[in-house]
């Protein structure tokens, strides 16, 4: 597993901004994560880059523990934070040589050059990072993330400002990257998800709410068939995910998830079968079929 995040729980003093949250995403996954303003991504994300501990749950990022491993996280890992944080009063170039002095990278220079071409920063390779337009900070940024060519990308909200050419450009630069890497991506654009992503994790209030493969976004079918089913005990969305014909696991509330399928599939043997071999007992099991826009609002909305 690229990423494993085993049972994360984050306090700020007394608010609780992860919630015991698990889930793993495999080698050459590109999964988006998703969840309203103060969900707890950025959070997460922190922690996966060994910025901030969690306050307890552990996970581990290519392979390596993030507390007793961390600086080998750090070297297989590349992070862009939320807003994009770069040193303005210094030059494209200085700044990546720069970074890759601080990874301790040997052939520098013929890395910057490299990574230079790969986010089309040739033009502006030369200006003040203070003189470049949002969108070209975006590449230095993506950039500095990439310089040491890391097993997994963690990238913050990468596409958050830029007008509608540049975004194009910078998701199609994050496709291409994708096929080489592994990349937990934030955004608030669901057409992002449906262009870039394999996967969606949905959090909501700290807690995972839906790990969801996108297959269903790509299909542009955002009706299909789902099953609500109550379990007798625990279960994790990951696992169920595993059932044959399952696209999308939600929990409703409690033991009462919610599986999407495709509705060519009957998926009820599986279930059965599913809750056999994990010795999970049902206590009901009914039919239902809503658009998958709804299910985001209907899992992340304000409770009143
Ligand atoms: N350093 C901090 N100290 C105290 N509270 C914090 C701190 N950082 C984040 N929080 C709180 O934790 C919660 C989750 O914040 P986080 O930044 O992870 O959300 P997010 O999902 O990234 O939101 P957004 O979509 O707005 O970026 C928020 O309520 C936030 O106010
Ligand atoms: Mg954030």
């Amino acid at each position: 597993m690229s990423i494993s995040v085993r049972h994360i729980t984050k306090n700020y003093g007394s608010q609780k901004a992860l919630d015991d949250i698990s889930f793993e995403v495999g080698a050459g996954e590109v999964v988006g994560f998703l969840g309203p303003n103060g969900a707890g991504k950025s959070t997460l994300m922190k922690i996966l880059t060994c910025f901030l501990p969690p306050t307890s749950g552990s996970a581990s990022v290519a392979g390596s523990d993030i507390y007793s491993q961390s600086l080998k996280v750090r070297r297989n890992v590349g992070y862009l934070p939320e807003h994009n944080p770069l040193y303005l009063d210094l030059y494209v170039k200085e700044y990546l040589e720069l970074v890759s002095g601080l990874h301790g990278l040997k052939d520098r220079s013929a890395r910057v050059k490299r990574m230079i071409e790969q986010v089309g920063l040739g033009p502006e390779q030369h200006k003040l990072i203070g003189a470049l337009s949002k969108g070209y900070r975006q590449r230095v940024g993506l950039a500095q993330a990439m310089i040491h060519d890391p097993q997994v990308l963690i990238l913050d909200e990468p596409t958050s400002g830029l007008d509608p050419n540049q975004l194009v450009e910078v998701r199609a630069l994050i496709k291409r990257i994708g096929e080489e890497k592994t990349i937990l991506l934030s955004t608030h654009i669901m057409q992002e998800v449906e262009a870039i992503c394999d996967r969606v994790i949905i959090i909501d209030k700290g807690r995972l709410v839906a790990d969801d493969k996108a297959k269903v976004l790509r299909s542009g079918k955002l009706q299909r068939e789902a099953l609500e089913i109550e379990f007798g005990q625990d279960v994790r969305a990951d696992l169920l995910l595993n059932i044959p014909g399952v696209l999308l696991a939600e929990n409703k509330q409690g033991d009462q998830w919610i599986l999407a399928h495709d509705a060519s599939v009957d998926i009820r043997p599986a279930v059965f079968q599913f809750a056999v071999d994990h010795q999970l007992q049902v206590l009901g099991m009914q039919k239902s079929e809503r658009a998958l826009e709804d299910v985001f609002k209907e899992l992340t909305r304000p409770k009143s």
